[in-house]
C-alpha cells in the first residue's frame, strides 16, 4: 500500500505539527478538529507555523503556499474516509481514543492504517476498539514535531510487520529517524523521561531551588537544551500529568507517581506554555 493522504485527528500542538511536516513531505493532509477548534483556527495554526519558517529563511514562500494548498480542515470524522493513514492526536485519554478509533474503523477502507500519537496509553488496548488491530500502531512524535528528529513506532500485540514497514517508510519521508518500541508503559522515551520530570517537580516542591536555578543546573551541567521544568511547560502540564498517571497505574512503578504540586497546577489551569503560565510565565 502506498500512503498518499494522511489524516490527522486533533489540532492541538502535536496535531498541527504533524500536519505541517506531512504537508512539507508532499502528502495531502486532512485535519479534523472538533467543533471548538473551528476549521479556520486549525488551518491558521499550521499556516502561522509555515509562515514562521518562511520568515526565518528555512522555507521558500512558494513551498509554503503549495503545502497549504494540500491541507483540508474538516469538522466531521467521516471526511477522513479518503485517508490511507490516520494519525490520532487528541487528549491523552483511553476512552476518548478508543471511541475515535472505533469510528475511524467503520469509516475508513479496511486496508487503511490507524496510528495513535499517544505518549503512554497501550496501543494494544486502543486497537481493541477496531476490527483491524493488525493495522494499528503507535506513531509517537516529539514536540515540536517539525524540529524533533525521533519517531518511536510502537508495536501492539497485533500490529503486523507490513503495518510497521509502511509506517517506517512514512517516517523516513517525514525526515524522521525511527526506532521501534514494544507496547510497554512509556515505550522507550517516556519510560526514561517521565521519572526525571516527576522527580524535578517533586524536588522543586520540596524547596530544592527556584525553577530557573534547577533548570539552569541541568542545562549547564548536563548539556540538555531545556531543563526539566521548562520541558514540562513545553509538553503541557495536563499532558505530563495524564502520562504520569497512566504510567503509574499501568506499571505500579513509584518513579512515575505525580507530585501533588503538578496536580494542583493542572487543577487551576496552569498548563505551561499553552495557557501562558506554568513553572514560568509566557507571552501569548
Ligand atoms: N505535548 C507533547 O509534548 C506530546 C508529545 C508527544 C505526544 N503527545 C501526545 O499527543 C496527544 C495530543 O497532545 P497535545 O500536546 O497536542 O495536546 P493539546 O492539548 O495541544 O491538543 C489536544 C487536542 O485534542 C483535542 N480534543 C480533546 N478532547 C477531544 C474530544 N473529546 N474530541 C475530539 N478532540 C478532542 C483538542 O481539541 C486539541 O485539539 C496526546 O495523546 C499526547 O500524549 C504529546
Amino acid at each position: 500500500m502506498v500512503v498518499q493522504t494522511i489524516g490527522v485527528v486533533g489540532c492541538g500542538q502535536m496535531g498541527a505539527g504533524i500536519a505541517e511536516i506531512s504537508l512539507l513531505a508532499g502528502y495531502a493532509v486532512i485535519i479534523y478538529g472538533r467543533n471548538e477548534d473551528l476549521r479556520p483556527a486549525c488551518r491558521g495554526r499550521v499556516q502561522q507555523s509555515l509562515q514562521r519558517a518562511v520568515s526565518r529563511g528555512k522555507l521558500e514562500g512558494g513551498e509554503a503556499e503549495k503545502a497549504l494548498a494540500r491541507l483540508r480542515g474538516v469538522a466531521h470524522l467521516a471526511e477522513l474516509a479518503a485517508a490511507d493513514l490516520v494519525i490520532e492526536c487528541v487528549a491523552e485519554d483511553l476512552a476518548l481514543k478508543q471511541s475515535i478509533f472505533r469510528s475511524l474503523d467503520s469509516l475508513l477502507r479496511p486496508e487503511a492504517i490507524l496510528a495513535s500519537n499517544t505518549s503512554s496509553l497501550s496501543i494494544t488496548e486502543i486497537a481493541l476498539a477496531t476490527r483491524r488491530p493488525d493495522r494499528v500502531l503507535g506513531m509517537h512524535f516529539f514536540n515540536p514535531a517539525p524540529v524533533m528528529r525521533l519517531l518511536e513506532l510502537v508495536r501492539g500485540l497485533h500490529t503486523s510487520d507490513e503495518t510497521l514497514a509502511i509506517a517506517r517508510k512514512v517516517g523516513a519521508y517525514l525526515g524522521k529517524i525511527t526506532v521501534t518500541a514494544p507496547d510497554s508503559p512509556g515505550f522507550i522515551v517516556n519510560r526514561l523521561l517521565i521519572p526525571y520530570i516527576v522527580e524535578a517537580i517533586g524536588a522543586y516542591e520540596a524547596g530544592l531551588g527556584e525553577a530557573a536555578v534547577l533548570d539552569a543546573s541541568v542545562r549547564l551541567g548536563m548539556g540538555h537544551p531545556l531543563g526539566p521544568l521548562a520541558l514540562a511547560d513545553l509538553i503541557g502540564l495536563d499532558v505530563t500529568l495524564a502520562i504520569a498517571d497512566t504510567l503509574y497505574q499501568s506499571s505500579g512503578n513509584p518513579y512515575f507517581k505525580a507530585p501533588a504540586l503538578l496536580r494542583r497546577m493542572v487543577a487551576v489551569g496552569r498548563l505551561g506554555r499553552k495557557t501562558g503560565q506554568g513553572f514560568y510565565q509566557y507571552q501569548r
